[in-house]
This record gives C-alpha cells, sequence and structure tokens, in this order.
C-alpha cells in the first residue's frame, strides 16, 4: 500500500510503499540507512545490503541528497526516533537522480538560502514554519465562522489610500492612477452592513523603505471588522481568536514546534486570557522607567515595543494612542478628544505589534475633518462617507499580520522566513 510518513504510526507491521526525497544517506558497507522526507514528515529507512539488487544497492548508497525515490518495506516501532517508527526497507527504486544539490546540512549564509527559497522549503525548519503557518491561517478561519463572521474579501487594486499615502505601491490602471491595497479595512466596513460581521484574509502591500526584522513589503493580513462592537469588545474578540489559534496550532503542530523548530513551547502552553490592557500613557511611563526616550505623545518605536514587551509572559494590550499618530479613521476618544479609541496587541519576549485595530468613528463631521487633516483627498472616500450616511452604527474592527504571528509562535529572529516568497526592499525573487 502506497502511504505516507504522517500515517506510519498506525501501520506497524504493515507492507508498505512511500515515495519521497531522499534528504540524506549513509551506509557502512553491509546496512545503509535512508534519512527519507516525502512533505508530510521524515522517517528513517534501514536497508541490508544483502536484501536488495547490487545496482539498487549501488543507486541508494549514492543517491545525491534531494533525489526523488521509491522505497518498499515495513513499518517497525522505534523508541529512539521522534516519531516513534522507522522503516525496514525491502526494495529501493531511483525516480530521479540529484546530482551537487546546492543546499547541503551544512551551514550557509541567509542570503545565499533566500536566493534559493525555492529549494529552501524541503528544509526540516522552513518545513515546519509552513505547516504552522497553514494551521494558523485555517485556525483564523474556523474561529471566525464560529463566531459569526463571514468571509468578504476585498479588492486589491484601490483609488485610495487606508494607512496613510507614505506606503502606497502606485500603478497604472489604464490612465489612472491605482494603489495595490494596505488593509481591506474600508470595503470590510461596507460588508458589516451587509452581514454584520466580515473579514478578508489576503495580500496586502507597504512601499516601506524599511529593512528592520519586522517588515515586508507584501505580505498577508485578516481584517475583521463588527457592527455593534466597541473598542473594548473588539480587544475580546482579537483575545478570544489569538488563544483559540494557540490552542489549535499546539495540538496540531507541536512536533514541528518543539522537535523541529526548537521553539520552548511552555511558553506559549502557559499564556492565558485576560491579556494585560494598558493604557498608551502607562506604557509610554513604563517605558521610560526602562530607560527609553519616548516622548510621551509619541508612537511606540520598534526598540519601545520589544523592551516593553520583554516585561510580559502574555500578549499586551496597549490602548488609546495619541490620534496624531494612528489613522483617520480611529474613533476619537470621548474622554481625551488628543487620543483614539485603539488598541495595539504585542506580542511577547520582544516581538511587539501583531495586531492594530479600533473603534471607526461615525461621526459624518468629524470623520471627514480628519481625512482632510490627513492631507487625504475627499473625492476617492465618497463611498466611505456614505456608510455614515445611510444607518450608520457604533462599529470596530482589526487586521493582523500572519507572519508577524507566524514569526512569534515559531520563535524565528526575523519575518522574512515566514512567509513563502518573502518581497522586501531588496529581495524581488525568486
Ligand atoms: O496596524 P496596521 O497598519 O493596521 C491596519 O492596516 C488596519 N487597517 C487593520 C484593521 O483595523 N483592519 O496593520 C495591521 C497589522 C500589524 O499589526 C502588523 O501585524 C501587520 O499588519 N503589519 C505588517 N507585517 C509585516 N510587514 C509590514 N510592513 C507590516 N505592517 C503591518
Ligand atoms: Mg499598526
Amino acid at each position: 500500500m502506497t502511504t505516507t510518513i504522517d500515517q506510519l504510526s498506525k501501520q506497524i507491521g504493515a507492507p508498505i510503499t512511500l515515495e519521497g526525497w531522499v534528504h540524506g544517506v549513509r551506509s557502512s558497507g553491509k546496512i545503509a540507512f535512508l534519512q527519507l522526507r516525502d512533505g508530510t514528515g521524515f522517517v528513517q529507512v534501514v536497508y541490508q545490503a544483502a536484501d536488495l539488487e547490487a545496482a539498487d544497492w549501488e543507486a541508494l548508497t549514492h543517491a545525491g541528497q534531494e533525489s526523488s525515490v521509491r522505497c518498499k518495506g515495513t513499518v517497525v516501532e522505534d523508541d529512539r526516533s521522534p516519531t516513534g517508527v522507522e522503516m525496514h526497507g525491502a526494495v529501493f527504486e531511483m525516480i530521479s537522480a540529484a546530482i551537487d544539490y546546492p543546499i547541503a546540512p551544512k551551514k550557509h549564509g541567509v542570503d545565499f538560502l533566500m536566493d534559493n527559497r525555492h529549494l529552501w522549503h524541503r528544509s526540516p525548519k522552513q518545513w515546519a514554519i509552513m505547516r504552522v503557518r497553514d494551521t494558523l491561517e485555517r485556525a483564523t478561519m474556523e474561529f471566525l465562522h464560529d463566531n459569526g463572521f463571514i468571509r468578504f474579501d476585498a479588492p486589491i487594486l484601490t483609488p485610495n489610500a487606508c494607512e496613510g499615502t507614505t506606503t502606497l505601491y502606485k500603478v497604472d490602471h489604464f490612465g489612472r492612477s491605482a494603489y495595490l491595497t494596505q488593509s481591506g479595512q474600508l470595503y470590510l466596513e461596507a460588508g458589516i452592513f451587509g452581514h454584520r460581521r466580515v473579514y478578508d484574509f489576503g495580500p496586502v502591500f507597504r512601499a516601506e523603505k524599511s529593512k528592520t526584522r519586522r517588515h515586508l513589503n507584501e505580505f498577508w493580513m485578516m481584517d475583521a471588522e463588527a457592527a455593534f462592537v466597541d473598542w473594548q469588545g473588539n480587544m475580546q474578540i482579537q483575545e478570544d481568536l489569538i488563544l483559540y489559534m494557540l490552542k489549535r496550532v499546539l495540538e496540531e503542530r507541536r512536533y514541528e514546534l518543539a522537535t523541529v523548530l526548537e521553539r520552548d513551547v511552555s511558553k506559549l502552553d502557559a499564556i492565558k486570557g485576560p491579556f494585560p490592557r494598558l493604557h498608551h500613557k502607562d506604557a509610554v511611563a513604563k517605558l521610560r522607567a526602562l530607560g527609553s526616550d519616548i516622548p510621551e505623545d509619541d508612537d511606540l518605536g520598534a526598540d519601545d515595543e520589544t523592551l516593553l514587551t520583554q516585561q510580559y509572559d502574555t500578549p499586551i494590550f496597549v490602548t488609546q494612542y495619541p490620534s496624531k499618530v494612528k489613522a483617520f479613521y480611529m474613533k476619537q476618544d470621548p474622554s481625551d478628544a488628543s487620543r483614539v479609541l485603539c488598541s495595539d496587541l504585542l506580542a511577547p519576549e520582544g516581538y511587539g505589534e501583531v495586531i492594530g485595530g479600533s473603534e471607526r468613528e461615525i461621526d459624518l463631521e468629524t470623520l471627514t475633518k480628519k481625512i482632510e487633516e490627513h492631507g487625504l483627498p475627499l473625492e476617492p472616500f465618497k463611498w466611505y462617507l456614505d456608510l455614515r450616511r445611510y444607518g450608520s452604527v457604533p462599529h470596530s474592527g482589526f487586521g493582523f499580520g500572519l507572519e508577524r504571528l507566524v514569526t512569534w509562535i515559531c520563535g524565528l529572529k526575523h519575518v522574512r522566513t515566514s512567509i513563502p516568497f518573502p518581497r522586501t526592499m531588496n529581495r524581488l525573487e525568486p
């Protein structure tokens, strides 16, 4: 029976066939140990020279890394293996021999690995990261559907800015200027009037001249928006979502996290709600006490987020930022006109912002004034302002950067390995 490595623990003693790629092979003349991977996992296949035709033994013991092969044999229990099984091989077939595969098991520089990103996905750690990413995507969609959200995909080509004009990618749309979307949020705000709760999940673009470990120029955002939810309720939805995502990934991807990525999963296991909620004022005071020189009315810089979140074991919300550092659509704080009813969710262990959200401004006059103050043209926002004219309701929403979440959960240093093919200032290939 042809099977896959992830099924082997259910097939002890059975005669099986595996198809995959050679991760490595070593032999002592009489016995050969093949490290086989098939996309679902890794397993050791042990062959005795006496069991194979001479030509097949020759092909096996000289097989180059990443040759594609077919192995027949039986599954046996093995306590020393991290998956609890190994295979005893009886037949070996070469499908396509690989010679001089460029990524050897030795250490390579990250630029070399990124240039070979199309091949690097075969390496164990990159394999594990993508599987964690997949689980986080599915967990997100499950949680949202279970909580009354429907998927409402926003356009990528847009006539206007959502998150400020400094990071827009401009493209030509038949003689008109268009921009690649920075976030689907404004379209989701239209969606809630049809469906109450909506979300989108897709690529967004930021033409940031930023080379930090947290920035990509193209990344995947999930925006969620809900009618009749205030900024406090908005934080509760985010907290519940993050806890659900953690639960799912720790159930489904514990092997990838703990064994392959060597992530300290006890740190993730320990995360419980409620997440601390810190007024921006208190966050600034705390940062100053820790030695930061952040001004009282400023945004938290990357270093501030690192410093602050190193003090916590769980994600934290920082709320009510000064309005001048946040987007035009955020609702003014009724208790302090210089602030907005927003929250950033910062991941612990120094990771920093993973979600941005807020209650939305619904007062037509205030909103119009804010658009103008932000130096944005009113014309492309006409449709958006209609949402405040016809049956406006209090509403809130948030957006997460998937790669920031993957980076934190996998315990990575840089966001660039959390997406299949990263786009940064100096990387457009492969
Ligand atoms: O905080 P941001 O800019 O918020 C928005 O775009 C809102 N419209 C979302 C909403 O309310 N629906 O971006 C949201 C998240 C950030 O918290 C961060 O996780 C991620 O997107 N992000 C980036 N990730 C990678 N590279 C970048 N350059 C990012 N910029 C933002
Ligand atoms: Mg933000």
